[in-house]
């Protein structure tokens, strides 16, 4: 029997009052539990990744040092990461639950609060490069998200241990042994993620872990030639394209 009818109802509890019974019971299972939060994992990572996009599309205008109110504001960082979340995420609008949708318009929420929190620096006359990079939005909205959303939900992005630059990014242990034993092993399939009910935080907790790899527009900052400083500051990994640069990290407690 394929694994997918694994929880249907024994025929003769289906129809009438034995039918809700039996779909209260399926309904409340864990294996259900899991296949929701499976869901929001990847529509908190898509929404993260669509933000990251924007800033990443907005790099030129961020750093035009010729213009100063550049009218990139939390609300435009939205509705454009939204648009690209639509098209996006397979699943987008469609059984989206309550607490599903809360807690996207959260991440929304904390994206915006960022943005606009560095208007400042954003419109800053005769200032080019101004550091305001995806992975810095990233750090800064996941932070927001816990501070409004912490209780369910959490993202953040983390990489290899040799490869970490902000000591807040270094992975914990679940995260670590998840990169080195799946996700550098020659057989994990390319883009997979992994996921695993664990404790976190003395709570049950669903987690995955989805790997990113490097592709050439990140080489600037994360290729070659190792050790040389890149226009962050920071010396570069040596990274080539299609390397395991990093990975996304979701926990959604049970
Ligand atoms: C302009 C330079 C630059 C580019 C381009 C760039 N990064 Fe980064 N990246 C950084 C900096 C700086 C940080 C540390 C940000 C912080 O303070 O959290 C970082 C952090 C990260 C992290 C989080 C873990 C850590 O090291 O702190 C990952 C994962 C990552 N980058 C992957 C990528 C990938 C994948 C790309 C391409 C899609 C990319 N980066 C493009 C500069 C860059």
């Amino acid at each position: 029997m394929p694994p997918a009818f694994a929880a249907a109802p024994p025929a003769r509890l289906r129809g009438g009052a034995f039918g809700l019974i039996a779909l209260i019971g399926i309904v409340s299972s864990p294996a259900y539990a899991a296949a929701t939060d499976m869901a929001l994992a990847f529509d908190l990572a898509e929404m993260l990744r669509a933000g990251r996009t924007v800033v990443s599309g907005n790099q030129a205008l961020i750093n035009d040092p010729a213009i100063g109110d550049k009218g990139f504001t939390g609300e435009v960082l939205v509705s454009e990461a939204e648009v690209l979340y639509e098209n996006r995420a397979a699943a987008a609008g469609a059984d989206t639950s309550e607490r599903d949708q809360r807690l996207l318009e959260a991440q929304k929420m904390a994206m915006r609060q960022v943005v606009d929190a560095h208007q400042t620096d954003i419109n800053m006359e005769g200032v080019g490069f101004k550091g305001f990079i995806p992975a810095v939005f990233a750090r800064l909205s996941n932070d927001a998200f816990k501070s409004l959303a912490g209780s369910e939900a959490r993202i953040r992005v983390t990489a290899p241990p040799d490869l970490v630059r902000n000591r807040k990014s270094r992975p914990d242990a679940w995260e670590s042994e998840i990169i080195s034993t799946k996700f550098m092993g020659a057989d994990w399939p390319k883009g997979e993620p992994y996921t695993e009910v664990v404790e976190y935080e003395g709570r049950p907790a669903f987690r995955m872990l989805l790997p990113e790899y490097y592709l050439e527009s990140c080489l600037s900052c994360h290729g070659s030639p190792k050790g040389e400083t890149d226009i962050t500051g920071y010396p570069k990994e040596g990274g080539k394209e299609g390397d395991l640069g990093g990975a996304i990290s979701i926990i959604v407690f049970q």
